[in-house]
């Protein structure tokens, strides 16, 4: 199953799914490329540690959709990775039905809370703030409505009343990186 992965910044989770290839923890899935949409990104330093494609592919006009221009870049560059599945790893744009319908149920997204709980930005500040006990992460197919896809699975995170919003990233950063190694594994396999 070949995955291309985009990212936008330090690229922590992109991490995890290169690890676990490389100690054979995924499945029948092969990384075959990432981008990212800010060049100073540093998801981008994977490429040459695991000797993957890594690329700045320019996002413009738009700053915070994925439209236009920079959708018909992103769309043909992923195209010619003929990929199985596209992973958004923190990947902080909004992706137009333009590139969902050329990749028509293969992409999935990453998101720091338990959809349908506080989706959009700072799911883990938002979780924290609202004061719930339990938070987690989710990963689950993209539609055209934000952070909505159906959910393919879930991990719990607990909030103590010892955390702050600091340690409690702490914790779901750990957790996403466990569920995404997971679920791509899984799905490379079904
Ligand atoms: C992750 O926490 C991911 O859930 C979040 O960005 C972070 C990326 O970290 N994504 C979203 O909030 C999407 N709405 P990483 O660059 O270290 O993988």
């Amino acid at each position: 199953m070949r995955v291309v992965i985009l990212g936008s910044g330090r690229g922590s989770n992109a991490e995890a799914l290169c690890l676990a290839q490389q100690g054979g923890h995924l499945g029948r899935a092969e990384i075959v490329a990432i981008f990212a949409d800010r060049p100073e990104a540093g998801i981008l330093a994977l490429g040459p540690r695991f000797g993957v494609d890594a690329r700045y592919l320019d996002p413009a006009p738009f700053k915070t959709k994925l439209e236009g221009e920079g959708e018909r870049r992103y769309i043909a560059a992923v195209a010619a990775c003929a990929p199985d599945l596209i992973v958004l790893a923190g990947f902080m744009r909004v992706v137009k039905p333009g590139f969902l319908s050329a990749f028509a149920g293969k992409v999935i997204n990453l998101h720091p809370s338990l959809l349908p709980s506080f989706p959009g930005l700072d799911g883990i500040g938002q979780a924290f703030r609202h004061g719930v006990k339990f938070t987690g992460c989710t990963v689950h197919y993209v539609t055209p409505e934000v952070d909505a896809g159906r959910i393919i699975d879930q991990e719990v995170v607990r909030i103590e009343e010892s955390d702050t919003v600091d340690t409690l990233a702490t914790k779901i950063h750990a957790a996403e990186h466990r569920l995404l190694v997971d679920v791509v594994g899984r799905l490379s396999l079904a």
